[in-house]
């Protein structure tokens, strides 16, 4: 059992961790930020492409999927929320998509942007779609993400709402056998806060906010299929999850795809 002065000294912590994470917030909302040169962004690119590149043939398969399932009428639109550096923009607009990403790190959607210049990118976090109107997009896709924020509901309920005909979301665990979600939270360290991590992800390590906790850090989730389903059947959506038991080109993980077919 901690002490109480453990206790104390953990509160401590915790508030002056806090505090120095709002005097970063602070001082990245100053108008004057230097500009990220292309030598600066080049390693972020490169852990961007590390995590694609784990679950790369399944992004390859889902979205030549996508292309097939969806009543593609010229110049259909994707966004793909918490795309990073947008390594999966080469397969959409290859599919014929004009692609659009959006991501709450600034750092990533620069690069993103230095990228594929004639692509549109979005510098939010999925709490902030609400200034995106209803069926906006043809297809929202994302992947990697839901599992690290604390507000999974919310972030569904938007992309469906933003989505004219189907939203696909890959988790890269897959979804559980267990009769409830496993949420792991995991508070920032200083490194995070304050070192090169920050540095190079840029402010979401400022800007997330969990809404389950005031503290600051990322969680680690996994969802469970049942419950995931409870909550599906609650939005009234149509929807279905695809796994290796229906494709040949996934592994352990899960998508989910919610129709919503709104084509006039
Ligand atoms: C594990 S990476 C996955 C990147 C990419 N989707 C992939 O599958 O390779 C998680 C991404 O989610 C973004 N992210 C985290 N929280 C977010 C939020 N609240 N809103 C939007 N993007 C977020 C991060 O900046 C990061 O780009």
């Amino acid at each position: 059992m901690r002490s109480s002065s453990q206790n104390l000294t953990g509160r401590i912590k915790g508030v002056l961790s806090n505090a120095a994470v709002d005097a970063r917030v602070r001082f990245w909302r100053s108008p004057h930020q230097p500009q990220w040169s292309d030598r600066e962004l080049k390693p972020l690119d490169y852990r961007y492409w590390r995590m694609h590149n784990l679950h790369r043939s399944v992004h390859t398969g889902l979205i030549a999927e996508i292309a097939q399932q969806e009543p593609k009428s010229p110049g259909a639109t994707v966004l793909e929320v918490a795309c990073g550096t947008a390594w999966n923009a080469p397969s959409f607009i290859g599919q014929g998509f004009k692609y659009c990403g959006c991501d709450i790190s600034e750092t990533a959607v620069s690069l993103a942007l230095r990228k594929f210049p004639e692509c549109a990118f979005l510098n939010l976090g999925v709490r902030d779609l609400g200034i995106v109107r209803d069926a906006s997009f043809d297809v929202v896709y994302s992947s990697s993400m839901l599992e690290h924020v604390g507000f999974h509901e919310l972030a569904i309920s938007e992309m469906a709402r933003i989505a004219r005909r189907s939203v696909y979301i890959l988790f890269f665990e897959g979804l559980s056998e267990d009769d409830d979600h496993s949420l792991k939270f995991f508070p920032f360290s200083g490194d995070h806060v304050n070192g090169k991590e920050k540095d190079l992800f840029g402010r979401k390590i400022v800007l997330q906010e969990h809404m389950r906790t005031s503290e600051r850090g990322y969680y680690w989730n996994r969802y469970s299929r049942r419950k995931m389903s409870t909550f599906l059947n609650d939005l009234q959506y149509d929807y279905e999850v695809m796994d290796h038991a229906t494709r040949e080109y996934m592994k352990c993980e899960s998508v989910l795809h919610i129709r919503k077919g709104l084509v006039e």
